[in-house]
């Protein structure tokens, strides 16, 4: 079965920039507490309402589309990552089609947060090594901005979400020694409530209340350090479940871009898993936590940098909300 490969990859961020020193305006909180235990300098936001996650995603995919060199015909199908939908339905990956000008391909959204674009390669996988799709864009993309909350309740999380897009496009790869060499996908459900928007929620009726509103059940609630320690484990742990499977070694990675949640996180995977830090691809300094975006953001800033050489081994590893966890090995 012919492999898949990317193709082309794009990124794409809003214009205005919010910084810590910004963020201590509007909460108690101040840019020494933020970069020291999260390495997040800045993150970017919408400009103004009435930009959603769709909307972010068709400048990365025109970019993906052009790297790639194909148009939006030659797409066969979408996928869309996100959990900030444009609506609660339909999916984001319908609007971004329409926006995009491709009525009748097929789109699929992923709900796998930070894992989602990794969830969304193994998919895109599956379809193009059983030869039911030639090209399809891959996209992760967020808008946080509009839901998390401006106030001391809030700014665990608020600190660390930014806005942005990334895409990705898939294909056949020319031969058996390049492309997606191998995949790994994990959840626990156990860790569910430990990072979740509550409501609205299905299992309420009515879904939601005032006193729910006021209470702030709409925003993301997190135990920072479960999820911390959650991340130091599995991230590791699936890099080397994915090297296993494609029959490489730690040495054999030439490049490897984890999931931007926590530059802290990504400095103690790259040590358990003995990595040279100049290997790890970050930009979290600049965008914060993009969940399903950082993958293809930080992707496509290491092909705009020149790092990935013909031949190239990149690791991928994600960890996020659900718990979800998943790695990959794709050879460029
Ligand atoms: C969120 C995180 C940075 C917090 O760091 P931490 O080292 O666990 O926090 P600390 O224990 O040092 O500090 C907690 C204290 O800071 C306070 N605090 C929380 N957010 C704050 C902020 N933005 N500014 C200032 N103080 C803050 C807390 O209220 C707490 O105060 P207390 O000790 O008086 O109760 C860290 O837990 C983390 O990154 N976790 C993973 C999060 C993640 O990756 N989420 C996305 C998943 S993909």
């Amino acid at each position: 079965m012919t492999r898949s490969t990317i193709l082309g990859v794009g990124s794409y961020t809003p214009s205005k920039v919010v910084t810590n020193d910004d963020l201590a305006k509007l909460m108690t909180t101040s840019d020494e507490w933020i970069h020291k235990r999260t390495g997040i300098k800045e993150r970017r936001y919408i400009e103004h309402d009435d930009i959603g996650a769709s909307d972010l995603a068709i400048p990365a995919s025109k970019a993906a589309m052009e790297h790639a060199g194909v148009e939006p015909g030659d797409i066969d199908a979408i996928i869309f990552a996100t959990l900030s939908p444009d609506y609660t339905f339909p999916g984001s990956g319908c609007l971004l089609g329409d926006k995009l000008g491709m009525p009748g391909v097929p789109a699929l959204d992923v709900r796998n947060q930070c894992s989602g674009f990794l969830y969304g390669l193994s998919v895109t996988d599956a379809w193009i090594r059983a030869g039911m799709y030639k090209n399809v864009l891959l996209v992760g993309s967020e808008v946080h901005s509009t839901g998390i909350e401006f106030a001391d309740r809030g700014r665990d999380v608020t600190v660390l979400f930014g806005d942005g897009a990334g895409a990705a496009v898939l294909g056949r790869s020319k031969d058996d020694d390049h492309g997606l060499l191998s995949i790994a996908l994990h959840a626990d459900g156990t860790g569910a409530r430990d990072l979740c928007i509550d409501a609205p929620g299905s299992r309420y009726m009515p879904r939601m209340t005032h006193d729910m509103l006021d209470d702030g059940r709409h925003y993301p609630k997190m135990k920072g350090k479960q999820v911390f320690r959650w991340a130091i484990d599995k991230m590791p742990e699936v890099a080397h479940e994915v090297l296993d499977k494609a029959g490489l070694g730690i040495k054999d990675v030439d490049l490897f871009v984890p999931h931007q949640a926590n530059m802290r996180i990504n400095q103690l995977v790259a040590w358990r898993l003995e990595l040279d830090e100049e290997k790890v691809v970050h930009n979290i300094e600049k965008y914060g936590n993009t969940t399903a975006a950082t993958i293809p953001m930080a992707l496509d800033k290491a092909f705009k940098e020149d790092l990935i050489k013909k031949g190239a081994n990149v690791l991928f590893a994600a960890f996020g909300a659900g718990f979800t966890w998943a790695g990959a090995v794709m050879r460029f």
